[in-house]
């Protein structure tokens, strides 16, 4: 399929698009990226590119790093990892703190901050050296070495992480947390710094379209029935409380993050990552849902 067609038809369609969203700044580092940057990138199992805009520039990828960490969590821990955190989604933002209280402290899901926070400190009980160890793993993963955190993002997120504090000491009261609190915020802080390009982050989750094999090395990193549960959750939790909406409008798995990126997943066929920083209510990038909403139905590419 001539994908790269598609993106400029869909380029022109949305020349007048109004994207009303704002820019997440409740980071102080992520209010200065320039609101108009624009960027897809497609990579297909057989190692095809394609891609539109600013597809080669690196962007924070936030919350989609949560795919990557709840990965080597669930490669360590298997079935043992859902006494911790549920697979279920929470129909509520991301940063909630409402149902971890009735919960007694086990996140909804891993893919909410809290949920995140409770894989980072799993990781941290598992790694020697759990930043080092982990970074790795994404470079393995990515077949990319330059891939890494950016220490501006994390003393930025630090500055203005009360509700992420208020969270992990939330869960730290019922016993789901069990490492320092100061390590565990350090780590998750660190994992949404991570930086990557719209190519970078298509050809880095191209194993979840492959079912856990490393394209780039032939690697099994995950097994099948793994592979397949993390699809799942990214269909049911990746988007918080507009999963619905995103499944119903783009029909594949798929993950955001508040730097404006979002990434998708075509089982068998492709990985596509696009990036607007502009956000809609939910937290999710506006205009990077409707370029896939449009790219999903043009090329009739919904799993559904
Ligand atoms: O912890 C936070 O609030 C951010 N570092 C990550 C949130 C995020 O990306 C939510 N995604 N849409």
């Amino acid at each position: 399929m001539n994908y790269k067609k598609i993106f400029s038809e869909i380029d022109v369609e949305l020349e007048n698009f109004k994207d009303n969203g704002t820019i997440a700044n409740y980071i102080p580092e992520l209010s200065i990226v320039n609101p108009t940057k624009f960027g897809v990138h497609l990579t297909t199992i057989n190692g095809k590119h394609f891609s539109l805009g600013n597809a080669d520039e690196k962007f924070s990828i936030q919350s989609i790093a949560k795919v990557l960490s709840l990965t080597l969590a669930y490669k360590l821990e298997s079935e043992k990892l859902w006494k911790r955190v549920g697979v279920e989604p929470s129909g509520k933002p991301f940063d909630s703190l409402i149902q971890l209280e009735t919960n007694k402290g086990i996140p909804r899901n891993p893919l909410i901050n809290a949920g995140a926070l409770v894989i980072c400190d799993i990781l941290i009980s598992h790694l020697k050296n759990p930043k080092k160890d982990f970074i790795a793993f994404v470079r393995t993963i990515s077949g990319i070495t330059t891939i890494d955190y950016c220490p501006r993002i994390v003393a930025s997120e630090k500055s203005t992480g009360y509700r992420n504090t208020a969270l992990v000491n939330l869960m730290k009261s019922f016993g789901n947390i069990k490492n320092d609190i100061d390590v565990v915020m350090d780590f998750y802080f660190n994992l949404c710094s991570i930086e990557m390009t719209c190519k970078e982050l298509s050809q880095t989750f191209l194993f979840l379209a492959t079912s856990g094999v490393l394209p780039h090395s032939k690697e099994r990193i995950l097994s099948k029935s793994k592979s397949k549960r993390i699809n799942a959750i990214m269909q049911l939790c990746g988007f918080y409380d507009e999963a619905g909406e995103f499944s119903f409008k783009v029909g594949l798995p798929g993950k955001s993050g508040v730097g404006g990126g979002i990434m998708a997943i075509y089982p068998n066929k492709y990985c596509i990552a696009v990036w607007s920083p502009k956000l809609n209510k939910k937290g999710n990038s506006l205009k990077g849902i409707k370029f896939l909403e449009l790219f999903t139905t043009k090329t009739q590419t919904s799993i559904f």
